[in-house]
């Protein structure tokens, strides 16, 4: 068996912290599409006031309503059942990971950026599933052999249909290769403590398990077992991710927007939709290990924001579309609308600071001539330049941009940004009136699906 890589938490010193750049937000930073000093002091007293309610709602731990808050502070208990549980999944060459949206996205994007910098030779090769499709299922199961996979199921409801059925398929599976005894043994579900289908098959079939807090939903669930688990087994260094959470966490406790970010970009992406109109917002990373957290991104502002003002009758419904694209890839499909259509979005750009992995461009003499300008130069060197000369097209044109810079890639960082953009989430979802952790209309679909399966409805 192999141990998950620990390390202990990183020391003042070496905690290098998020550099968010918001200048670009601003009516100086950008001109007339961007917010005033007047239009943020008329939203002070508002700001105030949300800040309180997050304070008042993240008493209380774990049992919070904003549990999803203080994960960064109670999860450390939690650490040694989980690595305790990764460790045992370290015994298989493959696991694979069962769950949708909220209980596979976070995962999926942490797993994705750490695996491309500090991939673990010792550790099982993950794959994620998430949607059921019956090719990716057949292509994965027809490559695998049960004796050396381990299935790890995720569903905080622990009902999920597209879930359930693939876990009732591998569960199948592995009966059938191994037995219904062995194949016990390569099982771990991550569901609620009490309730739900799969709570009920841990209790009947003593199937190793994880609790998923009860007051931490789905799309914020990544620091909790949901994320944790599959990450810890593939050799991320999860008490760290939860150390970057914390400093990101200790960054945002006061009521002043000049010194809590994620207050700040939430009030500032709130002003420029219900004064400028902006209804997309781009997330755009330059560098391809970044590029799930788009993904988590969507999710996450999406199904939090996206809904009836309810508080404020006769207000247009809450919410802007959260789209993700790719630098420098996305400038030789998509830069063109940016810059020529509508004055209705925000960009926001992730950078590396530094590339542990880099390529010296090698030009030889006949190349010289075309490419003068690479001599000397790196691959990060030329995507850093595409970068800003992009960042300052789009900021000509017009659209309010703000960049996150990260200074390494690296657990440390990505739990910063994972922690920033939960509060950036619930403060957005508090300024707009709506209730950022539920998603009633998610709801509505599974049931009517559940309902055409039975035949109570037509299909
Ligand atoms: O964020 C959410 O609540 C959803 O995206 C859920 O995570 C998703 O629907 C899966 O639900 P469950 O974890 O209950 O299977």
């Amino acid at each position: 068996m192999n141990p998950p890589r620990h390390s202990s938490a990183p020391n003042a010193s070496s905690r290098k912290l998020l550099q968010i750049d918001t200048a670009r937000l601003y009516r100086d930073g950008v001109g007339a599409e961007g917010v005033t000093t007047n239009e943020l002091d008329e939203l002070a007293p508002e700001l105030r006031r949300i800040h309180q309610t997050v304070l008042e709602k993240s008493r209380g731990g774990i049992d919070a309503e904003f549990a999803s808050l203080n994960l960064h502070a109670v999860m450390p208990d939690s650490l040694a059942s989980i690595e305790a549980m990764a460790a045992q999944l370290r015994r298989f060459e493959d696991v694979i990971v069962i769950g949708i949206g909220g209980s596979s996205l976070g995962a999926k994007a942490v797993h994705h950026a750490m695996m491309a910098v500090r991939p673990d030779p010792a550790a099982p090769t993950l794959h994620f599933l998430e949607n059921i499709d019956s090719y990716r299922l057949h292509a994965l199961l027809q490559n695998r052999q049960a004796e050396k996979t381990g299935v790890i199921c995720i569903s905080k409801s622990g009902g999920t249909v597209e879930t359930a059925i693939q876990y009732l398929i591998l569960r199948d599976w592995l009966e059938k290769e191994l037995g219904k005894d062995k194949a016990r043994a390569h099982q771990w579900l991550v569901t609620d403590p009490a309730h739900g289908w799969l709570r009920e098959l841990a209790g009947r079939e003593n199937l190793p398990s994880l609790p998923v807090p009860p007051m931490v939903g789905g799309r914020f669930s990544v620091l909790t077992a949901v994320g944790l688990l599959p990450l810890a087994a593939a050799g991320v260094d999860v008490r760290t991710l939860l150390a970057g959470a914390a400093d990101s966490a200790a960054r945002c406790v006061t009521e002043d927007i000049h010194a809590n970010p994620a207050l700040e970009i939430a009030a500032l992406f709130y002003l420029l939709d219900v004064h400028k109109n902006k209804r997309v917002s781009i997330m755009m990373p330059y560098a391809d290990p970044l590029e799930l957290m788009g993904d988590w991104y969507r999710q996450l502002w999406a199904e939090s924001l996206g809904k009836r003002m309810e508080a404020r009758p006769g207000r247009p419904p809450a919410g802007t579309l959260p789209v993700r694209a790719m630098g420098a890839v996305d400038q030789h499909s998509q830069l063109q609308m940016y810059l020529e259509s509508r004055l209705d979005k925000i960009f926001t750009f992730l950078t590396l600071d530094s590339w542990e992995r880099d390529f010296s461009i090698p030009l030889p003499e006949e190349s010289r001539k075309q490419f003068p300008y690479l001599a000397g130069k790196k691959m990060s060197q030329v995507l850093e330049a595409e970068f800003q000369a992009t960042r300052q097209v789009i900021t000509e044109t017009g659209h309010p941009n703000m960049t996150l810079r990260l200074p390494a890639l690296d657990e440390h960082v990505i739990g910063q940004l994972i922690d920033l953009y939960q509060r950036v989430t619930v403060y957005a979802g508090l300024l707009y009136g709506i209730n950022p952790l539920d998603q009633p209309a998610v709801e509505k679909g599974k049931k009517l699906a559940i309902q055409l399966l039975s035949g109570d409805r037509p299909a």
